[in-house]
């Protein structure tokens, strides 16, 4: 009973986090898309000021290095690309919620940012083996979102976390989503799905963001998109970018050779791919 109550707590205060920009809403609705391109993204960014100026200070420090400096949002988008475009928009509409520290699972802010950054790498590098089946841009977008659940869970986690790690260890449940589930009535991904809802992100990035432990749930249209950002969230926990104490603890649905066209034999040089892009990603977005 005590379970329910927590839910409806929950619920209440998923009702209570922070909206989306009109502006971000409209990005991460474009980049959702299979057909979009980046001339798409550009006419969006040229409608946004301060994003305009924001883009262009970016490109035009010093860390590029250009010979001449950028002035126009096309030469700004096109060098930047799509991917930090799409990151750096997020992360200023969505930077309280993505910087904070999770209490709850024990990782300090900045981490759930960092293992969001991660999985979209990886995400897309997987996707870009199987670009017909999934769009690499659009997993990209799902990957930074994928755990946006757990910003809101963390803090009703706190009391809660310690029991979880016991019953995991002793294999009375399954996975950390299943302690959720069990101590709080709710999973971080139901929680994610609900926020999901309540920004209306395109249907695609709900689907990821709600079956992203469980890929075989996911509607079979959406499925290969589903496996490859949960392939890219094991990759970006082995790579030891977790966000605490539920590194790890889920499992890996090994149909994902099924779906992509991916098996154990290619984790390795897409983990070191993975690493590389990473590094870069981080210096940008510390640029803004
Ligand atoms: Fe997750
Ligand atoms: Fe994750």
């Amino acid at each position: 009973m005590a379970q329910h109550n927590r839910r409806n707590e929950i619920l209440a205060a998923i009702g209570r986090a922070p909206m989306l920009s009109v502006g971000a809403a409209r990005i991460i609705d474009l980049a959702a898309r299979a057909d979009h391109e980046l001339d798409d993204i550009i006419d969006l960014v040229k409608n946004d000021a301060p994003l305009t100026a924001k883009l262009l200070r970016i490109v035009n420090s010093p860390a590029y290095g250009l010979l001449e400096p950028a002035t126009s949002v096309e030469r700004a988008v096109s060098y930047l690309g799509e991917n930090t475009v799409v990151s750096i928009v997020l992360e200023e509409t969505l930077g309280p919620l993505l910087n904070r520290p999770l209490d709850g699972y024990q990782s300090a802010g900045g981490d759930l940012w960092r293992h969001d950054l991660r999985v979209a790498i990886a995400a897309k590098e997987i996707a870009l083996l199987n670009p017909r089946r999934c769009q690499p841009d659009t997993a990209f977008t799902a990957g930074l979102l994928h755990d946006i659940g757990k910003s809101v869970l963390s803090g009703f986690l706190r009391d809660e976390y310690h029991r979880i790690i016991d019953e995991l260890m002793t294999r009375a449940i399954p996975d950390y989503t299943a302690g959720e589930r069990e101590h709080l009535g709710i999973d971080h991904a139901e929680v994610g799905f609900t926020l999901a809802e309540n920004w209306q992100l395109p249907e695609i990035i709900r689907m990821v963001i709600r079956h992203h432990h469980e890929p075989a749930l996911a509607p079979e249209e959406t499925r290969a998109l589903v496996y490859t950002v949960h392939l890219g969230d094991i990759l970006a926990m082995m790579g030891g970018y977790g966000t605490g104490t539920d590194n790890l603890f889920y499992r890996l649905d090994q149909s994902y050779v099924d779906w992509l066209n991916f098996g154990p034999g290619q984790i390795g040089p897409v983990m070191l791919t993975v690493e590389e892009k990473f590094t870069e990603t981080l210096q940008v977005m510390q640029l803004r």
